[in-house]
């Protein structure tokens, strides 16, 4: 019989986050699936995110007593019972209505942090309020005054971190997402037809509530049209290229809590955030979404650990798909990493379950992973426990000369 993943909607049938994205991909709007899929140009640096997880190879260490496994570890002095926390993603009311709340109610049951986006679809303060770890994202728009609200919001709502994305100076190219509009914001015909293919989904996203509107960007548009369409002319007018380490200073006067950088890819970079007084930084490339050609996050991660030493704490994301990526991340210097689309296949597939059962699956991995590693603690896990041979060289020729 021919291999074939699992398609239907029970997402507990799902055996690994792969199966969760084809549930996805069912059960989307071709439209919704392409926006949370697609990468920039070519997707060289989606496709080299994953390529350079794959290249990771462990090194077990055998005969060791794993009966006792502990996955969790500390994030801000803090415990967390995996080495995750889900990372910011706008619009994810499209994926099912009020997304957001879903991913902070499993985000909260399973232990881990959420980063909310700036251009998401539910009030932060409805997500801080589900008592969630809640760390609000923010693009730091031309409006600084306006921007000053949202972080002033962000306080009183008691979030424990302002994390700043730094690599949207402008927006990236993503041409597929734009191919399914005849114009902006303007389905065509292909979409059209396959969106009323899709009943589960618009009686799930669009009635009885309507087209979700972005509500923290209440303080910068004017009340009434936080819409899609509003929003997406005022975010491309407001994105500033200007942006640079000054405002970073600037928000460090602002906010008295946790301040993270999210876009470092280089150890200059990241001793500079340092120098600021920035308590942790993402290392990051936005998902393959921003700039193509682009170093994979987890290739460059050893050196800025090296060169922030151990205390700063570092965070990576893009191209986690696996526990043993969790785990990966941990051996080349990281305290966590983030979860991007992993877990939005979950909340795609569905809702809150399919985040439940997303986080449920990368915890299991997690775990057997340490134990068929012979390293049952994760904190104990370092780059002792990967090779620098192995894997990471022969296995993508673009790979190679990285340190690991
Ligand atoms: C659909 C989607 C929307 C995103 N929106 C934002 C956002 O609003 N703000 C932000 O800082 N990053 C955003 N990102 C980037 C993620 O925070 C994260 O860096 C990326 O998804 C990690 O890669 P992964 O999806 O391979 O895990 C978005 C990513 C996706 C897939």
């Amino acid at each position: 019989m021919k291999r074939r993943l699992y398609r239907g909607r029970d997402v507990r049938r799902a055996q690994n986050i792969a199966e969760l994205r084809a549930m996805a991909a069912a059960r989307l709007p071709n439209f919704c699936l392409e926006y949370l899929e697609g990468g920039a140009d070519d997707e060289l640096t989606l496709r080299r995110n994953r390529a350079s997880f794959d290249a990771i190879a462990f090194t077990p260490r055998t005969l060791v007593d794993v009966s006792a496994r502990d996955s969790g570890c500390t994030l801000f002095g803090e415990r967390i019972s995996m080495p995750a926390v889900i990372a910011p993603t706008g619009f994810n009311g499209l994926l099912t209505h009020e997304g957001d709340l879903a991913l902070a109610h499993a985000a909260r049951e399973a232990g881990i942090p959420m980063c909310q986006s700036m251009v998401s679809t539910v009030a932060l303060e409805r997500i801080a309020e589900t008592g969630v770890r809640h760390w609000m994202q923010i693009y730091p728009f031309k409006d600084r005054e306006n921007l000053a609200g949202v972080v002033r919001r962000a306080e009183a709502a008691g979030s424990e971190a302002i994390v700043v994305t730094t690599d949207v100076p402008v927006l990236g190219n993503r041409e597929w997402d734009r191919r399914n509009y005849r114009a902006p914001m303007k389905l065509d015909l292909a979409n059209l037809i396959d969106l009323a293919m899709r009943p589960n989904w618009w009686w799930d996203v669009l009635v009885p509530h309507g087209m979700p509107r972005f509500r923290n960007l209440g303080d910068v548009l004017p009340p009434g049209r936080d819409d899609a369409r509003n929003a997406a002319t005022f975010l491309s007018k407001q994105m500033d290229p200007s942006l640079n380490w000054e405002d970073v200073q600037w928000l460090r006067g602002l906010w008295p809590r946790k301040l993270i950088i999210k876009g470092i890819l280089r150890p200059d970079d990241a001793l500079r955030a340092k120098a600021l007084g920035v308590d942790a930084l993402i290392i990051t490339n936005h998902g393959g979404r921003q700039l193509d050609s682009c170093v994979a996050p987890i290739e460059v991660l050893p050196a800025i650990r090296s060169a922030v030493g151990p205390e700063m704490t570092l965070i990576v994301d893009s191209g986690l798909r696996r526990g043993s990526d969790f785990v990966k991340a941990r051996a080349m210097g990281a305290d966590a990493a983030m979860s991007g689309r992993a877990t939005l296949y979950g909340l795609a597939a569905g809702g809150k379950d399919g985040v439940t059962h997303a986080l449920a699956i990368l915890r299991a991995e997690i775990d057997r992973t340490l134990g068929l590693l012979g390293c049952p603690v994760l904190t104990d896990v370092s780059s002792d426990w990967v090779s620098s041979q192995g894997g990471m060289h022969h296995a993508t020729p673009a790979l190679q000369g990285v340190e690991c």
